[in-house]
């Protein structure tokens, strides 16, 4: 199945109660360990990038990679751009043949958010491109939460924007928070927030700021000279219950950054006279593979390649 739009993932996963994996990469080993791994598990993906892997690699690479290898894959699969902070970018994005956007003005005001969302729906809209925004901010809720409440999406604000924007996802902010360390105390969602949410939009849901921050990688990270004391993540428990009220795609970023690092660490401190860096990359590329293995498992993403 070729490239498809982002819109034929979010209405399958809402139709049948999955979440698609959304995953991003900045070079060939992401890209290329996550539509594997997709396609080992028969189950739809995103891939996607920011604006800072576009200025790290390229917008003609990171397109270019997978235009040049799309019709090498059964499953479907759209490229997304994540956190798009900028009309330019999502104008640019349309030029290198993504399927997909995200526009985040989540840290502007309502009013601004609204109408420049509204204004990127009416350009990707006839295109076939779907649109993803955010509402709320991603903090984290730390022990006390009243005191961040006002970073949380507010579900009849969630509902009006839907109506009024015309967009095929939302992510909504619910506590999770992006990065290796995403709470201090305890993982604390508001799933209550989420079910309003779904209940008064009925769209397609994102969860960003998802990664598990495994701790076999943060230890071996942290065993061969790095610094990540205090690491945490969503919990696995916790992804399957967002599941189950109606996330439909789900980011994830840091734990494959985990898993690559976590070997190349160890295999730099032990294998000291290798300086040809695929002898890195290649062990490290295949344990990306086993994380995105084991991400699209947990979203029940598994076989729904099928449904398509
Ligand atoms: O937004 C999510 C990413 O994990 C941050 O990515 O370092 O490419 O901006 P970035
Ligand atoms: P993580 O940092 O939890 O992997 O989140 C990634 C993300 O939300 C990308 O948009
Ligand atoms: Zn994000």
């Amino acid at each position: 199945m070729p490239l498809v739009s982002g819109k034929l993932l979010f209405e399958k996963a809402n139709e049948f109660g999955f979440a698609v994996g959304a995953f991003n990469f900045n070079n060939m080993e992401f890209l290329r360990a996550i539509l594997e791994s997709a396609e080992e598990e028969e189950a739809p993906v995103f891939v996607q990038t920011t604006e800072s892997a576009i200025r790290y690699a390229g917008i003609e690479f990171l397109s270019g990679m997978v235009h040049a290898v799309k019709d090498k894959y059964r499953i479907p699969f759209a490229l997304h751009l994540d956190h798009g902070k900028h009309v330019e970018t999502v104008l640019l994005a349309i030029r290198y043949g993504y399927t997909s956007v995200m526009i985040d003005y989540s840290d502007r005001s309502y009013g601004e958010n609204l109408e420049v969302t509204r204004r990127v729906v009416s350009l990707c809209a006839p295109l076939g491109i779907s649109v993803e925004a955010e509402l709320g901010q991603l903090a984290g809720i730390e022990d006390n939460v009243e005191s961040q409440e006002e970073f949380l999406v507010d579900p009849v604000q969630a509902k009006d924007f839907a109506l009024r924007t015309g967009i095929d996802a939302l992510a909504p902010a619910i506590g999770t928070a992006h990065g290796a360390f995403k709470f201090k105390g305890e993982a604390k969602l508001d799933f209550e927030r989420l079910r309003k949410v779904k209940e008064l939009t009925n769209l397609p849901l994102v969860l960003h700021g998802a990664s598990g921050v495994y701790y076999e990688y943060v230890n071996e990270i942290n065993r061969y000279g790095g610094e990540l004391e205090g690491a945490k993540g969503v919990p696995d428990e916790d992804i399957r219950k967002a599941v189950e009220l109606g996330i439909n795609k789900i980011n994830t970023d840091t734990d494959l950054r985990l898993a690559f690092v976590a070997v190349l660490r160890r295999l730099m401190s032990e294998e000291r006279k290798n300086f040809d860096p695929r002898k890195f990359f290649k062990p490290a590329m295949e344990e990306v593979k086993e994380v995105v293995k084991r991400r699209i498992r947990l979203y029940g993403s598994s076989g729904r390649a099928s449904l398509f």
